[in-house]
């Protein structure tokens, strides 16, 4: 019986995976200017890098260091950092949106993380990185 179970989970697994690699590429392009879109990627690295600091920080119960690093990084503080308003108006209102949306969520987790209870912030965080998805679901820029 388990020899069973083990066959049929090797044959469903790579068909599953090839299934989502299958999938076709629906976002929708959006051009930028050579430089913009060079910038753009090395904020998006940097998003990465801020949550995976937050994410040890949380780790060793340092709440106060995940909320100053999500608010200078990725929060509202952060909008002149990346450059925002230049970037904004060569993107699609809905990209733009899911851009608000991951400021608002980082900067409502910082808060929340200063009042020191870890969970209502990974509750918030994953607000974040919802965010995260989102806009690359719809979008591509190269
Ligand atoms: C407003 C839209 C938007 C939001 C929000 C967003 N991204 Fe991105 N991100 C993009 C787009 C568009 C690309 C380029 C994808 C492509 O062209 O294939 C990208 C690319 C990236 C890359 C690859 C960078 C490279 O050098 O190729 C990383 C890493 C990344 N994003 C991380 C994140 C993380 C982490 C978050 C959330 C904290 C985030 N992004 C939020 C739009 C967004």
């Amino acid at each position: 019986m388990f020899k069973n179970i083990i066959i049929s989970c090797a044959l469903v697994l790579p068909l599953s995976n090839f299934s989502v690699l299958a999938q076709e590429d629906t976002r929708q392009m959006v051009e930028l200017p050579d430089m913009m879109r060079t910038h753009m990627l090395g904020n998006m690295r940097n998003h990465l890098v801020t949550l995976d600091k937050i994410l040890e920080y949380l780790a060793a119960d340092n709440l106060e260091k995940a909320a100053d690093i999500a608010e200078a990084n990725l929060g509202f503080s952060s909008l002149e950092l990346h450059g925002a308003s230049h970037i904004a108006k060569y993107m699609p209102e809905a990209m733009s949106a899911a851009g608000t949306a991951m400021h608002k969520a980082a900067s409502q987790f910082a808060r929340i993380a200063q009042e020191g209870e870890a969970l209502p912030a990974y509750a918030k965080l994953k607000d974040v990185t919802a965010a995260c998805v989102a806009c690359h679901a719809g979008y591509k820029v190269q």
